[in-house]
């Protein structure tokens, strides 16, 4: 039986490059990834690169992603990005709730379910990051933060009082939900060097499809993607991509050497290739 997701990778470039940087890593990359057409490829640039990327990867059959936004649409919002400018620069996935801005920039699940929101409005895919620290996995609560932070994400906000129970989850996010994709990264592998072992990324991968067949139905969560990342290299790579519940990466630190991230690119349709 074939595989029914198709694997995605994702480069999270986070705060790094400038245009000439940016032109030079697409030049080395398009290249070396041209021929890959089962695996799906997205770059997350700064706001500051997605014109630029955006133009370039116009020839390509690599996708647009950003690294968050804002939930308004437009208003007075100084220094925030809105949905609808990410979408007319060409965006197809956003990053939402990244460790790095719950923990640096104060996001709750709160914020982070009006973002996922506001980018499936926009009909921009939501890459949700979701995974526990190091504290909270010795402590052995590292699926109940996964819960917490999924359901708190994808919850649907009350309606005013006086009109009823809450809508449930389903119709919240409508028949959109196939669009989320779920990052599972462990806090403490993220740009450490030391990446989760396989089988423990797969046994919370399956649980998160196990939580998103609550959720939605089993037949949504067997169609939502879920990532692995944090450190993820051509070294270790294929641990992850032979997981049955993992379908693809989310990569940071590997992705900023264009011959690293194709190489990993190379590995995932190889093995789509096979199965
Ligand atoms: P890393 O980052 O690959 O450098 O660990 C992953 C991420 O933050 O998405």
């Amino acid at each position: 039986m074939g595989r029914e997701r198709r694997r995605l990778l994702v480069a999270n470039w986070k705060m790094h490059f400038v245009r000439a940087q940016a032109l030079e890593y697409l030049k080395i990359f398009t290249e070396r990834v041209r021929n890959i057409n089962k695996t799906e490829l997205v770059l997350a640039p700064p706001f500051t690169l997605l014109e630029t990327v955006g133009r370039e990867l116009q020839k390509t059959q690599i996708k647009l992603a950003a690294q968050n936004l804002f939930y308004e649409r437009q208003g007075a919002f100084t220094g925030e990005i809105s949905p609808l400018m990410l979408k007319d620069l060409g965006c197809h996935y956003v990053i939402v709730g990244h460790s790095e801005r719950r923990r640096l920039f104060g996001e709750t699940d709160e914020i982070i379910n009006k973002k996922l929101r506001a980018a499936l409005d926009a009909e921009i895919a939501p890459i949700l990051c979701v995974g526990e620290t190091l504290e909270e996995r010795r402590a052995g609560r590292t699926q109940q933060v996964l819960e917490v932070q999924i359901r708190g994400a994808l919850h649907t906000p009350s309606p005013p009082s006086g009109r009823g129970s809450p809508p449930p989850l389903r119709e919240g996010l409508g028949e959109r939900s196939e669009d989320l994709v779920i990052a599972y990264e462990p806090v403490w592998a993220i740009g450490t060097g030391v990446n989760a072992e396989p089988h423990e990324a797969e046994a919370n991968a399956l649980f998160i499809r196990e939580l998103l067949a609550q959720l939605f139905s089993a037949e949504i969560a067997q169609k939502i993607r879920i990532l692995y990342g944090g450190s993820v290299n051509p070294a270790n790579f294929e641990g992850f991509l032979r997981q049955p519940n993992i379908d693809g990466a989310l990569v940071g630190g590997a992705s900023l050497d264009p011959e690293a991230f194709a190489q990993l690119a190379q590995m995932a349709e190889r093995l789509s290739e096979l199965s």
